[in-house]
């Protein structure tokens, strides 16, 4: 067995690690190491932490993490990637879980988790600690659960709101708080379970009103809450490391959601009490589909492709349905080798979470100088020959810009309409996530390619032939 002095040193090299994965998951050409970083730090924490005095059973442990790696195992390499952001609330709900069931136990045995008074009762730091960690993780449970549901479909993604939804919460919420307080005090376990019972159905209550536009957001929030809920099972168990591993979580997570509504043009205060403030992002008017647009094939496509000196794609959501990056790799390797300067241009919420194209990109060897982000590429639209948009809509929507009136209004987005051409590659006239018509579809320079993404990268690189 280590020492107290080794084991701490272990932690402190375990959660360098952990700093020095999440560093390196802030580019994609660092983000390989990162997680490797991010594998070597955990490793360590958990082979530390077994041999520690009070782990005794090891056949329980052993199973666990035999059936949770299995299950972690052929899910990493069956979710695709457009269902990330639902198993990621699914995983999230059972760091909860875990909150409340370790919570829970150290409540009825706080002896065995040291964390008794001398009259064997619980000491009031821990109690402090329980009702922390309970509420939290209770919160995170219910609430991930209802993400993970809205965002597979299995429950309606609409916003349900109710006339006094936000005094209830503030109600119930108070009354939580207020059981906490009381079991503190008293350390009864009828304020220890109204605290809970109240925590769980509040996790459902705040999630119900928000809709479906906003559920990414909110799934990077329950990350937050899920690393506040380890940190609090860290307090109750004495455990240094898994109070660090809580709290990076927990700050990255509330980061990650600012990051994200700034890019959406939401506050957070509105995604999180949802419903307060009126519109939700997908709530936008009918689309008119009686418009003439201008139509072509995949040879028109190519035709303007190969007499451009220089072109911007802009790949969204459609792509990573498609799963096109590999036809498009194939496409952009024959353009630069018919000598046209091609760069890619990605906006920040481009697909359904944050890096979902870069990852797509990265997967297809495309290179990453010449990947660039939205802040650093949109003044070079105006000297653009042709901006080609492979299934991404909202993030190219000059709304956004122009029109006060519209729910995207003062989102930052990419300025396609700056170029010479512009292609539109997307099955149909359909509105994006959003919900909203976009101006580029109608407009002279615009030639609208209705395909699937893939079969019309494959075809145009035929046309090239
Ligand atoms: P969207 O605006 O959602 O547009 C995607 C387009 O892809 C659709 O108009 C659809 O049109 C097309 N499409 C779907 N399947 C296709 C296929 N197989 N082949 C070709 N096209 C296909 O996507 P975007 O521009 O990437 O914008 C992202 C949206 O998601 C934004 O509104 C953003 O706020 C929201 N969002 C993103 C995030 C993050 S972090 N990424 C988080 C929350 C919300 P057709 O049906 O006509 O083909």
């Amino acid at each position: 067995m280590l020492s107290a002095n080794l084991v701490a040193l272990c932690y402190l090299g375990a959660s360098v690690l952990l700093i020095l994965a999440l560093k390196g998951l802030s580019s994609p050409e660092s983000a390989r190491r990162g997680n490797l970083y991010g594998v070597a730090g955990m490793a360590l924490a958990v082979v530390v932490t077994l041999q520690l005095e009070v782990v005794q059973n090891y056949v329980w442990i052993a199973v666990a993490m035999a059936v949770g790696g299995l299950i972690g195992g052929v899910a990493a390499r069956k979710v695709p990637m457009t269902h990330m952001p639902q198993t990621v609330a699914f995983m999230h709900s059972l760091v909860g879980l875990a909150a409340v069931l370790i919570a829970v136990s150290a409540f009825y045995n706080p002896i065995a988790y040291g964390i008794a008074d001398a009259s064997g009762g619980l000491r009031l730091a821990s109690r402090i600690e329980l009702f922390l960690g309970t509420f939290i993780g209770a919160i995170t449970f219910t609430a991930s659960l209802i993400a993970f549901g809205k965002l597979q479909g299995l429950l309606s993604g609409r916003p349900l709101v109710f006339t006094g939804q936000h005094w209830l919460n503030l109600a119930l919420g108070l009354v939580m708080i207020g059981s906490g307080v009381v079991f503190c005090i008293t350390q009864g376990w009828v304020p220890f379970l109204l605290m809970l019972a109240i925590a769980l159905v509040l996790g459902v209550l705040l999630i119900v009103p928000i809709g479906g536009a906003d559920m990414p957001v909110i799934v990077s929030m329950l990350n937050s809450y899920s690393g506040w809920a380890a940190a609090g099972i860290g307090f109750t168990l004495g455990n240094n490391m898994l109070i660090i591993a809580g709290a990076l979580v927990g700050s990255s997570g509330a980061i990650l959601s600012y990051i994200m509504c700034r890019a959406m043009n939401r506050s957070l205060l509105n995604v999180l009490l949802g419903g307060f403030g009126g519109e939700t992002a997908a709530a936008g008017g009918p689309v008119r589909t009686d418009r003439p647009v201008k139509a072509g094939s995949a040879e028109d496509a190519a035709f303007l492709l190969k007499n451009a000196r220089r072109v911007i794609i802009v790949p969204g959501y459609g792509l990573a349905v498609a799963r096109a990056q590999h036809a498009l790799k194939e496409l952009v390797d024959r353009l630069v080798g018919l000598g046209v300067d091609v760069k890619f241009a990605i906006h920040p919420v481009a697909g359904r979470m944050p890096g979902h194209m870069n990852v797509l990109l990265a997967e297809a060897d495309v290179p990453y100088d010449i990947v660039h982000e939205m802040d650093e590429i949109n003044a070079e639209f105006a000297d653009t020959d042709v901006a080609v948009v492979i299934g991404a809509n909202d993030v190219t929507n000059p709304a956004a810009r122009n029109d006060p009136s519209s729910p995207i209004y003062g989102m930052p987005v990419l300025d396609v309409a700056k170029a010479q051409h512009i292609i539109f590659i997307k099955r149909s006239l359909s509105p994006g996530y959003a919900g909203l018509d976009n101006e580029l579809f109608y407009m002279d320079k615009t030639m609208m390619l209705f395909d699937d993404a893939k079969k019309a990268c494959e075809a145009i690189l035929q046309s090239l032939d």
